[in-house]
């Protein structure tokens, strides 16, 4: 498969930027005729970004599982769509080419269909990294149902307000999942968070660790089970629904800088466009090229990069159940050299998790076959770029540093690999399609170069989010509301002389801790759920390997046993509410929050004391209590 939309030069970027600006349609009409429709589209766009509503390829028809499976199967059959790498690397990978995984997904859509899964109904999938994840999303997306995937590191309290949420019916998951040393009962988790709960319909149960669940009658059905009574009915094919280009096809949750997660709405033809295309481009993805990427499906990340764009394109996705450190840390080394990998997109979290082992874990490896790195999900630091650069590209791999977010769907702010340079700790130039604008608190537009602001977008591209489910009106004010007529995306950036963008870090209350966003209004509930604590306030701090850390300042009433206990209680507690990702690295207990006379909290002193800053807390005259400044300063952690 060629891409006739591959750039291929500098020149052949700036061309397409150009068009791009002057001629979104034009330009976006001619990526899309590459795909395969069922009906083209009448109009391209259609946009006003005041409600907001968004259209692109208008009246089109497709079937976003068409385009990454039926439409290659003639070439590209034999070839491995997925290869999937255990979490134990004594048990057997495994090989699906483009056949096999066809023929599981039309089975496994069957499946869907047998248990009463419609067109538009929402399915949670909450699942460990194995290929039946890849084969459960892409089985809803062939048969219209909206797919919404949970991490599997989140409670069973974050599944329940996400069913509810998305008044999710089905449910995929699996008995348990390997990760490392650990063996997660997945399963288990969602028969918590099915407590109490009459509206789940079906919930689907792949075998994975074979620890032991419960199955409740009516309910709860074994993938395999299922899989075998639809091979006894004999024709496996399920043909694709047809969807408007404009339907929902996948609702994944994101942190906002309020307490509740959004469920972030992406369509089906605008989503495939932008992930194929920024695919292709920014990795600069040649046939045959195996191509790893370390997320898990459970972000976006995984998404658009392991499944759906990869897919499209017709490339090989590897897929990794396990971690970089287990059983030691040369495990995403090894498996380089194992499938002789071309491109590796990885976090920064990950790679100075890495660094801190030393080169031992590197050497040994034959890292010959990389082309490409990529990193993702916070800045990199300069450290952390060469490391990658110098030991594991062994400084003949351009390093792709792609920044975007769950909303914006695919990539959006990168260099592309080989094509324009790369600059340490810089995403560098927006992909065509895009037009980045720095403005002021005002939502004044900051021109020319050499300049910081907080970063928006004038333009929409294909795949950005089309609501928030079931509340469009959060969605308006969450994004679209702050800066008229423009996307804002919640970061902060500045444009250095040569126009380069570099991603300075949110400027809402949201942090990322490890490259994932936790927002501090949810980890401030789930701390106020405890029952011994009056109040709390959550600030993010520089950590070596997270990136931020999370920093609780907790006002807790009557102790039970010493501060340490306390401590594991409330770190206990966040695990059930939201998750062990969401866990505080550090909590102060004081007797106070510094507040201001109308009770707002100043958390500007909290995040200065928390990274460290003791003298230049700036104007604390307007403090009710400016007495707990001191005291929070002599008890930093
Ligand atoms: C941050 C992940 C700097 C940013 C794809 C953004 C980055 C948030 C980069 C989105 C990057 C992502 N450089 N910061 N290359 N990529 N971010 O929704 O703050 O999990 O707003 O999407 O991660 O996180 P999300």
């Amino acid at each position: 498969m060629s891409y006739s939309f591959q750039i291929k030069d500098a020149a052949g970027y700036q061309s397409a930027y150009k068009k791009s600006v002057s001629d979104p349609e034009g330009f976006w009409g001619d990526v899309a005729s590459s795909f395969y429709w069922r009906k083209k589209w009448d109009k391209v766009l259609d946009w006003n970004f005041k409600e907001p509503n968004i259209k692109w390829f208008v009246n089109g028809k497709l079937n976003i599982t068409e385009n990454c499976l039926d439409r290659h199967l003639g070439t590209l059959g034999n070839r491995p769509a997925i290869i999937w790498e255990p979490n134990d690397p004594e048990e057997h990978h495994r090989v699906i080419t483009y056949r096999d995984l066809y023929n599981k997904v039309s089975q496994f859509a069957n499946v869907l269909k047998n248990n009463g899964v419609k067109k538009g109904d929402r399915v949670c999938i909450y699942m460990g990294m194995i290929p039946e994840l890849a084969i459960a999303v892409l089985a809803c997306a062939r048969i219209g149902a909206i797919h919404s995937v949970v991490f599997g590191g989140f409670s069973a309290q974050s599944i329940a307000d996400r069913l509810y949420d998305a008044n999710a019916e089905y449910i995929i998951t699996c008995d348990g999942a390997f990760r490392g040393n650990k063996d997660i009962p997945l399963k288990s988790v969602i028969d918590d968070a099915l407590v109490g709960c009459r509206f789940v319909k079906k919930v689907i149960v792949a075998t994975r660790t074979r620890t032991p669940v419960s199955m409740l009658k009516g309910r709860d059905v074994w993938w395999e089970d299922e899989i075998k009574k639809v091979e006894t009915m004999g024709n496996p094919d399920c043909p694709a629904e047809e969807m408007d280009a404009e339907d929902p096809l996948f609702i994944l949750y994101t942190s906002g800088s309020t307490g509740k997660p959004k469920g972030v709405v992406h369509s089906c033809a605008g989503y495939m466009v932008y992930t194929t295309y920024s695919f292709v481009n920014v990795f600069q993805y040649q046939p045959g090229d195996i191509h790893f990427c370390t997320a898990d499906i459970g972000w976006i990340t995984g998404h658009s990069y392991i499944v759906y764009g990869p897919l499209a394109a017709g490339a090989t996705t590897l897929m990794f159940e396990g971690v970089p450190t287990w059983p030691d840390a040369g495990r995403f080394w090894d498996i380089i050299d194992k499938y002789k990998v071309n491109i590796l997109y990885t976090a920064p979290t990950a790679i100075r998790s890495l660094m801190g082992f030393g080169l031992g874990p590197v050497q040994g490896h034959d890292l010959s076959s990389l082309k490409v790195l990529g990193t993702v999900g916070e800045p990199i630091n300069e450290e952390a770029w060469h490391w990658y650069d110098e030991h594991i590209g062994k400084k003949r791999c351009p390093i792709v540093d792609t920044w975007w977010q769950t909303e914006t769907g695919g990539v959006l702010i990168s260099n592309m690999a080989g094509i324009t340079p790369g600059k340490p700790a810089h995403a560098t130039l927006p992909l065509p399609g895009v037009q980045p604008v720095l403005v002021d608190e005002k939502g004044v537009e900051l021109e020319g170069n050499g300049v910081s602001g907080n970063l928006c977008i004038k333009h929409p591209w294909p795949s950005i989010l089309r609501t928030t489910y079931g509340d469009h009106e959060r969605c308006r004010v969450n994004y679209f509301a702050t800066y008229e007529n423009m996307y804002f995306t919640g970061d902060g950036a500045l444009r250095d002389e040569e126009g380069n963008y570099r991603i300075t870090g949110r400027v809402d209350d949201v942090l990322n801790v490890s490259g994932h966003r936790i927002g501090t209004a949810e980890v401030e509930n789930a701390i106020n759920m405890h029952a011994g604590v009056v109040e709390s306030a959550v600030v993010g701090y520089p950590h070596d390997i997270k990136g931020q850390g999370i920093y609780a300042y907790v006002v807790f009433g009557q102790m039970h046993g010493d501060e340490a206990l306390t401590r594991q209680d409330i770190l206990q507690t966040v695990t059930r509410v939201i998750g062990p990702i969401a866990k505080p690295d550090k909590i102060q207990f004081v007797s106070g929050l510094p507040k201001t006379r109308s009770g707002k909290i100043m958390r500007r002193i909290l995040r200065k004391v928390a990274e460290g800053e003791t003298e230049n807390l700036g104007d604390t005259s307007t403090l009710l209590d400016p007495g707990v400044v001191e005291e929070i300063k002599n008890g930093k952690i």
